[in-house]
């Protein structure tokens, strides 16, 4: 008599129990998502505020996402023109308004969305000033608006 009382209430109590079981662990996966990827979002965060990138660190880039149409010494391919004497200006302007890489040929480069940090393109732009030189970016004097239009600078 005992035992079978004992596995009705069993056979009662089951569903419930899975129920809860499988709610329980929907939290804890939830949550523990959820922490991951704010551990991640924060771990970025960081790293991007507290490293500064080399020329060094531009080069590799350069080369990786550059390299194949503008040559690995800025000598330029079939695929993309030499780089000699652009400046960092340009690839500034190239790259932070996502022209740069180049996705497709065609007349003109269209404008993307940048696929490349702030800190990266300032990377690369040191590369390519730093083995071809040109125009670099303004000084303060030019951007603070105290200029003289008629006679420039
Ligand atoms: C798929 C080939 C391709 C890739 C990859 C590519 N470029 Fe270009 N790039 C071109 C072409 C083609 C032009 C000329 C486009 C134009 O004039 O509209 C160009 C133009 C430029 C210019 C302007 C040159 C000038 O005379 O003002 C700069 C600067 C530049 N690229 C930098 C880069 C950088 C930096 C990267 C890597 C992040 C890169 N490009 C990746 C093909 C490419």
């Amino acid at each position: 008599m005992a035992r079978e009382k004992k596995r009705r209430s069993n056979g009662r109590r089951s569903p419930l129990a899975a129920a809860a079981l499988i709610g329980a662990g929907l939290m804890i996966t939830g949550a523990v998502y959820a922490g991951t990827t704010a551990a991640f979002a924060a771990t970025d965060t960081q790293t991007a505020a507290t490293s500064t990138l080399t020329v060094e660190d531009g080069e590799k880039l350069f080369t990786a996402n550059c390299a194949t149409c503008h040559g690995l010494d800025l000598q330029g391919t079939a695929n993309g023109p030499s780089l000699y004497g652009v400046g960092e200006l340009a690839v500034e302007f190239q790259m932070s308004t996502g022209r740069m890489p180049l996705q497709m040929q065609g007349p003109q480069a269209p404008q993307k969305e940048p696929q490349f940090t702030e800190e990266q393109i300032l990377a690369i732009s040191s590369f390519v000033q730093a083995e071809a030189p040109g125009p670099t970016f303004p000084d303060e004097h030019v951007l603070d608006g105290g200029g003289d239009v008629a006679n420039g600078a």
